[in-house]
């Protein structure tokens, strides 16, 4: 029977909005509207990966990030301009080691106010990226700016903070070896600055992680990826109601659901190919997508052993490896996994897939195996010390529903506790150092980010939590009408911080809360 009978035999006709649902998914398996591009778009697995360079500091000890735009080739024969950190999409990798107290001094050259977050970091609140915590570019004055800054959720002027060109950023980096990134979080625009190219990769490295015998150097792959429509003139398309990105927030239609690309893109790379040695690789992976979610494969997977060993979460090495055949990212997410290249005979293609993807964004990219060569990494039975948080130390329990509102008060918005982020209060009070535990409810796809505070997963549903909610982390993935229990613990600094989702549109249609850390 093919697929068309059996779907007839079901009742569904292949017309039919129940295509759009997966097995084991309760609702909508898209997270957001496809938007297609308006030029051919590129044979896949033709450009090679690009490695982004890694980010060096100057003399004076402090890393320059300057953001400016940039017109870079991302579809062979296509010029795309990109905003990005020293103009190149992504933006340079930091390479630092924990503790490293690291100044970064982000001068701002683009049109638009901006906000830099180290997502993941531990990171006192003035130097968080708070949305209202903005660097106000040289050529914006005036009404465009009055309006910039008034045109903000509601209207309210609290808690703006602009700064002239540039700010330093101190980052502390007291917390374990992780695999974290750095992107824009500007007010009511992170969602199409992002787009544009503000976001870059940023491990932190300790002397635990130093003493295993993973792979290292070449073998170890940073692996950005995210997903862009292009439109016509070759620009990015995004569906900005201002594509000037300065006085309305928010986008057309459907979109408001998440902004999907038709284009894969890999380190920057569309769809792109990359030589491996017949050896073990670390890969590290960021969704860096404003709505798309991935289930990434390996087709064909290894003949022998699982697809991908997880050695490392969101914000730190697992206690012990775990082998998986699927990994599961939603936007913002990490996964640091350890691929065996040379369990596959020399020469065999082997394609990086994702299972939610439809026509051109099922690939993601490929590897070609070549021969095997000495390896004398080991994955090893245990990799680092990781308390597991009990229930029982839960000082205080909260309640976060992530919901489309309206209409009503707020009109259709995306809401937690039926509210939209009002800069000006707090939902929620935690004390330094201790442990809460949350249940999170939703209507949609929402990966919920907090900031400062990281937090294991309880429970999903009522059952044990699922593979890729392993470890400590800084995202999770919630998928429609899924109850999602954390363990959440804010450590480092008090202050005001964030918490909201990471659906960049959702993000910016004001899925947002303060969380003030006292
Ligand atoms: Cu990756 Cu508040 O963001
Ligand atoms: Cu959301």
């Amino acid at each position: 029977m093919n697929r068309r009978a059996f779907l007839r035999l079901l009742g569904i006709t292949t017309a039919g909005a129940a295509l759009t649902t997966v097995a084991g998914c309760r609702g909508p398996a898209r997270s957001g509207a496809l938007l297609t591009s308006q030029v051919p778009l590129p044979e896949r697995f033709t450009v090679p990966l690009p490695r982004p360079a890694v980010a060096q500091p100057g003399p004076d000890g402090v890393y320059d990030l300057v953001q400016r735009a940039a017109m870079v080739e991302i579809l062979p024969a296509t010029r795309t301009e990109v905003w990005g950190y020293g103009g190149t999409f992504p933006g340079p990798t930091f390479d630092v080691r924990r503790g490293a107290a690291i100044r970064v001094r982000v001068t701002n050259e683009l049109p638009v106010p901006t906000s830099t977050h180290l997502h993941g970091g531990v990171t006192p609140a003035e130097f968080d990226g708070y949305p209202t915590h903005l660097i106000v570019p040289a050529g914006l004055t005036g009404p465009d700016l009055r309006s910039t800054v008034h045109s903000g959720h509601g209207g309210h002027a609290v808690g703006w903070r602009l700064v002239d060109r540039t700010f330093t950023y101190e980052y502390p980096l007291d917390q374990p070896a992780a695999t974290l990134w750095y992107h824009d979080h500007r007010m009511d625009f992170t969602g199409p600055q992002v787009y544009r190219g503000l976001a870059g990769l940023f491990l932190i490295r300790d002397d635990i992680e130093d003493a295993l015998p993973l792979p290292r150097g070449d073998r170890e792959l940073p692996l950005v990826i995210c997903d862009r429509a292009f439109a016509a003139d070759g620009s990015f398309r995004y569906p900005s109601v201002d594509p000037t990105l300065l006085h309305e927030r928010g986008v057309a239609g459907a979109y408001h659901q998440g902004v999907l690309g038709d284009v894969i893109l890999v380190n920057g790379a569309p769809w792109p190919t990359a030589e491996v040695a017949g050896a073990r690789y670390r890969l590290r992976i960021l969704n860096a997508s404003n709505a798309r979610r991935y289930d990434l494969r390996l087709d064909p997977p290894p003949p022998t052993g699982p697809a991908f060993t997880q050695i490392g979460s969101d914000v730190g090495l697992l206690a012990a490896p775990q082998p998986l055949d699927r990994v599961l990212l939603a936007s913002g997410e990490r996964a640091d996994v350890i691929v065996d290249f040379s369990t596959y005979p020399a020469g065999t293609p082997v394609v990086l897939r994702n299972a939610l993807g439809q026509w051109s964004t099922v690939d993601v990219m490929r590897f070609v195996v070549g021969r095997a060569t000495v390896d004398d990494s080991v994955i090893p039975p245990a990799l680092a010390p990781v308390e597991t948080l009990a229930p029982a130390a839960a000082v205080t329990r909260r309640r976060f529903d992530f919901r489309l509102s309206g209409p009503g008060e707020h009109g259709r918005q995306w809401t937690i506790n039926g509210t939209p982020f009002d800069p000006a209060t707090a939902v929620a009070s935690p004390v330094l150092g201790t442990t809460e535990l949350w249940t999170i409810t939703s209507d949609f796809h929402h990966p919920v980010h907090v900031h400062l505070g990281h937090f294991q997963v309880l429970s999903r549903n009522g059952r044990a939590p699922g593979p890729a909610d392993a470890g400590w982390k800084d995202t999770v993935d919630i998928r429609p009408y899924e109850v999602v229990q954390l363990l959440v613990r804010f450590t480092g600094y008090r202050g005001r911080y964030v918490l909201h989702c990471h659906n960049l549109e959702h993000e910016d249609m004001a899925m947002m809360a303060n969380i003030d850390v006292v």
